[in-house]
């Protein structure tokens, strides 16, 4: 982002944006606002506001795929044209879905039929693709040297190793083939089926059914020790509470294999609504050593 917008640019970003693209945003411009999470009423608001004082000023939105904490996704083809409308660039990071949602893997960018519609697409390859590192797709000649020649990571980094690159290049052949095809089926399933016995079991699922199934709690100590109660019956959840997501509204973040036997996902939800219930019961630590009012 840095190389992408100058210090009187702009960027607006999804309130929710994960922490990397909000650092990215806060170190290249001291022009940053936050829309409403998938809110476009609200993007077109401040898109308007900065138009109204800035007519010739970039402004880069941003946004994600599919979002990790919520599961759900933003409307892609509107936020690409209010964006051609006021004159903005959109930058879609597809970190969660490339690869494990979406016609061919395409995420959420090929669901929504914007494939090779979108300004800017990044992704990370520390998910479906099991390596590190990274990508930045567009279809500009000028982005892409500007990216090449003046974004840090690039220029002043070390590459990804070649077995780094050989572990992407080989997920990609399966996300993109039969074997991927069948992978996301196995995946989808488990995710209906987990959140369908959640939801039996009167618990509360956030967003639409997706690799990531947010099991919302609310409560921090609650979500952490749920968290420690599952992981001592070797069922592995991901707790997360503030600063990962925002205060009082702490959840698990369960992240379903496509290698997940339907009996897994039945045991599974069973210790998870049973540990919930148990989590939610305990007693709250005190705020303050007692004695002290
Ligand atoms: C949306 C999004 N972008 C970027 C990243 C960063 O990925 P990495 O840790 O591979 O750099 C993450 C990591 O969780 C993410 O969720």
């Amino acid at each position: 982002m840095t190389s992408l917008v100058h210090g009187n640019d702009h960027v607006l970003i999804d309130a929710l944006a994960h922490a990397s693209l909000r650092q990215g945003a806060a170190a290249a411009t001291r022009n940053v606002a936050a829309f409403r999470h998938n809110d476009c009423d609200h993007l077109r608001e401040l898109l308007a506001g900065i138009r109204a004082v800035d007519a010739g000023g970039a402004i880069l939105v941003v946004t994600e795929g599919l979002f990790s904490m919520d599961a759900d996704s933003p409307d892609l083809p509107l936020m690409q044209y209010l964006c051609r409308e006021y004159g903005a660039t959109l930058l879609v990071d597809v970190a969660h879905d490339l690869g494990a949602i979406g016609p061919g893997g395409t995420g959420a960018i090929g669901a929504q039929g914007m494939l090779g519609k979108i300004d800017i697409v990044m992704g990370a390859f520390s998910k479906t693709f099991a390596s590190n590192g990274g990508f930045v797709a567009c279809s500009e000649r000028s982005v892409r040297r500007q990216l090449q020649l003046f974004a840090g990571p690039h220029m002043f980094s070390n590459a990804l190793s070649p077995v780094q690159a050989a572990t992407v290049l080989e997920c990609l052949r399966i996300a993109t083939g039969d074997e991927g095809e069948r992978l996301r089926a196995d995946v989808m399933r488990n995710a209906v089926e987990l959140r369908a016995l959640l939801q039996e079991e009167g618990m509360r699922c956030l967003g639409k059914p997706s690799p990531i199934v947010p099991l919302w709690l609310g409560s921090e100590s609650a979500t952490r020790v749920a968290g420690m109660l599952l992981a001592r019956e070797q069922v592995f959840v991901n707790p997360m509470e503030f600063p990962g997501v925002p205060l009082g509204s702490a959840r698990l973040r369960l992240q379903l294999m496509a290698r997940h036997t339907p009996a897994q996902v039945r045991r599974a939800a069973r210790q998870l609504a049973s540990a919930v219930r148990r989590a939610l019961e305990a007693p709250r630590p005190a705020l303050r050593p007692s004695g002290e009012g």
